[in-house]
């Protein structure tokens, strides 16, 4: 049987969803936040160590200001309502991205929360913020030339050890995109390298966690290789 030890999310689909419903794109993301809610907490009673969500990419950085500002708000608003379940569950809130460039009234947020959340963590939740994972890479690249590492001594580990994502999942095991594209949009793309993909069709507000049961149920059953052969 498969196991699972990261699971990554690209949320995908809120402004469609919206649209569908006469809403404005903003009425999309709130009800994705209330969905993020429910899939952490289920989450974590799989027990399931290391969730990745991809809320926000470098890219999206180029969307109308307003939907910006919102998502920002609704970032604040989600740390806020759900430091208490987070602590309770022993959930480490661990964001990653280029936090930099992320507005002045979320950042220390984040790093409260980070630092809050650490202590006798059980489950990982790893929130992309302005995320790309060619950045990373980029990132990564960088370090590794900055600690004058000699080039014989590089393998793949040097990599995955200098990109965000390293001290917990690393290789993600299962990635499921809602909303109904079939692509990775630059997220983990080092770490995707020999995920099984799920592509849902339900726009993420839509989302439940009867859906991700199934999808795990369907995962569990696949023969994962790895370039071997079927055991
Ligand atoms: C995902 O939903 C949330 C973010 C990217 C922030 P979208 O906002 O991309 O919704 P669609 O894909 O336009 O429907
Ligand atoms: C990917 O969704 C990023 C997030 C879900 C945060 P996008 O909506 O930005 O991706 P594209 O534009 O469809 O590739
Ligand atoms: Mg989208």
């Amino acid at each position: 049987m498969a196991q699972i030890n990261h699971l990554a999310i690209i949320m995908d689909g809120n402004g469609r969803w919206a649209k569908n419903q006469n809403l404005k794109r903003v009425e999309g993301h709130k009800k994705g936040a209330n969905i993020v809610r429910d899939i952490v907490t289920h989450t974590r009673r799989l027990g399931i160590k290391n969730l990745t969500l991809y809320a926000f990419s470098e890219e999206n950085w180029g969307r109308p200001k307003t939907e910006v500002s919102t998502l920002m708000k609704l970032l604040v608003e989600f740390m806020t309502s759900e430091r208490k379940t987070l602590l309770e569950n022993n959930i480490h809130f661990h964001p990653i991205g280029n936090l930099d460039k992320l507005p002045p009234f979320v950042k220390p947020l984040l790093k409260k929360l980070d630092r809050d959340t650490q202590k006798d963590s059980v489950m990982e939740l790893n929130l992309a913020l302005s995320y790309s994972g060619r950045s990373d890479l980029v990132n990564a690249v960088k370090n590794i030339v900055k600690s004058n590492i000699n080039p014989k001594d590089i393998t793949e580990n040097t990599i995955t050890e200098n990109l965000s994502t390293f001290n917990f999942g690393k290789d993600v095991d299962l990635l499921i995109r809602t909303g109904g594209d079939k692509r990775i949009s630059n997220f983990l793309l080092w770490e995707l390298s020999y995920a099984e993909l799920f592509f849902e069709e339900s726009f993420w507000p839509d989302f439940t966690t009867d859906k991700l049961d199934q999808i795990l149920s369907d995962f569990y059953k696949r023969d994962r290789r790895f370039g071997l052969i079927s055991q």
